[in-house]
């Protein structure tokens, strides 16, 4: 299983090579021709084994480079992120990145595409068949293995990404907008897929999406990011995540608000429009518990939940998995 930690890092795109601690091992093409681009600015953030956090915040503020530090596939200017305690030098074997882009071969099968990380990992072919179908199911992509990624609409290949991903045993999994291209009804059922596999599966995982509701239900705690150049601005503690009936609770809702609140303090905008509330406005009390800056950020064990507890039991002998 694994933690992860982001220790005082800041980024900046552009920067000289071989300036501070960490050179960009992908900077991204001309990026050292271009002005320098602080991306990061001081970020901490712990992530405990097994949490899932939802990383939210304005376009440009820095969450996919967050994920691709994460993935080891950039290394910050100044600060260090720790996957288990490690530095992150280079890929590693257990994290699983799904990009923004989805990074499918055009030129493979949908079974070839999810496949590939197996292959790579030399999984034998009766076990890579077995986790491919497995996944696409998952997915509801159920015998599209013999399709080719351009026959897809952009929600299957989005789909494909993500069945990609769960055929991987991954520990940390790194999602980047994963179902933005999904209509409202699907990404709703894969929402609970994406739940219920965490609950089942006790892996780590990390959700960037633009969606307020999608960061409530599915992340254990929820990270409000500055604009750019980002930072942690709040983050929010989501103990009900995956408790019965959670998606239309009065607490879901009030979350719901808080957060969105948050996001437009973190922007700058202090005065909330009445119906900018989302679903049934405001409750009393404060269910949702929100933390400052700072407080519950740092190191707090926070992975896992009552609900995966009682799942887990629930689900002993399922054939999920
Ligand atoms: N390869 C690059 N070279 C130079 N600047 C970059 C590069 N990649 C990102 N940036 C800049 O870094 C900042 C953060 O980019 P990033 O893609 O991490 O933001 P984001 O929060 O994921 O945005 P979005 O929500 O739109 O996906 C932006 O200002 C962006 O222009
Ligand atoms: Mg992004």
């Amino acid at each position: 299983m694994a933690t992860l930690r982001y220790a005082h890092v800041s980024h900046e795109y552009g920067a000289p090579a071989g300036t501070g601690r960490g050179a960009a091992r992908h900077s991204g093409e001309g990026a050292a021709r271009t002005a320098p681009s602080l991306a990061l600015s001081d970020v901490d953030l712990s992530i405990a084994d097994g949490e899932s956090v939802a990383l939210i915040g304005p376009s440009g503020c820095g969450k996919s480079t967050m994920l691709l530090m994460a993935a080891g596939l950039l290394r910050p200017t100044s600060g260090e992120v720790l996957v288990d305690g490690a530095p992150q030098a280079g890929p590693r074997r257990q994290t699983s990145l799904i990009l923004q882009n989805l990074g499918l071969l055009p030129w493979k099968t949908v079974r070839d595409n999810v496949e590939l990380g197996l292959r790579l990992r030399k999984v034998g072919a009766h076990e890579r068949r077995e986790r491919c179908d497995r996944a696409l199911e998952g997915v509801g992509l159920a015998g599209m293995g013999s399709k080719y990624p351009a026959e897809l609409s952009g929600g299957m290949r989005q789909r494909v990404a993500l069945a990609r991903s769960l055929a991987l045993d991954c520990d940390l999994l790194l999602m980047d907008e994963p179902l933005s291209a999904l209509d409202e009804l699907l990404r709703e059922q894969i929402q609970d897929m994406l739940l219920d596999l965490w609950v089942r599966r006790g892996h780590t995982q990390v959700i960037v999406t633009h969606s307020i509701e999608e960061g409530v239900f599915l992340g254990r705690r929820i990270v409000v990011m500055t604009p750019s150049p980002g930072r942690v601005f709040r983050t929010f503690d989501n103990p009900g995540v995956g408790t019965d009936g959670w998606r239309a609770s009065r607490g879901f809702f009030e979350l719901a608000r808080r957060v969105r609140e948050s996001l437009a303090q973190a922007r700058g905008e202090r005065d909330i429009p009445a119906g900018d509330v989302t679903g049934n406005g405001a409750a009393d009390g404060d269910p949702a518990g929100g933390s400052a800056v700072g407080e519950g950020a740092d190191g707090r064990a926070t992975g896992g939940c009552e609900a995966r507890g009682r799942a887990k039991e629930a689900e002993d002998g399922s054939t999920h998995r």
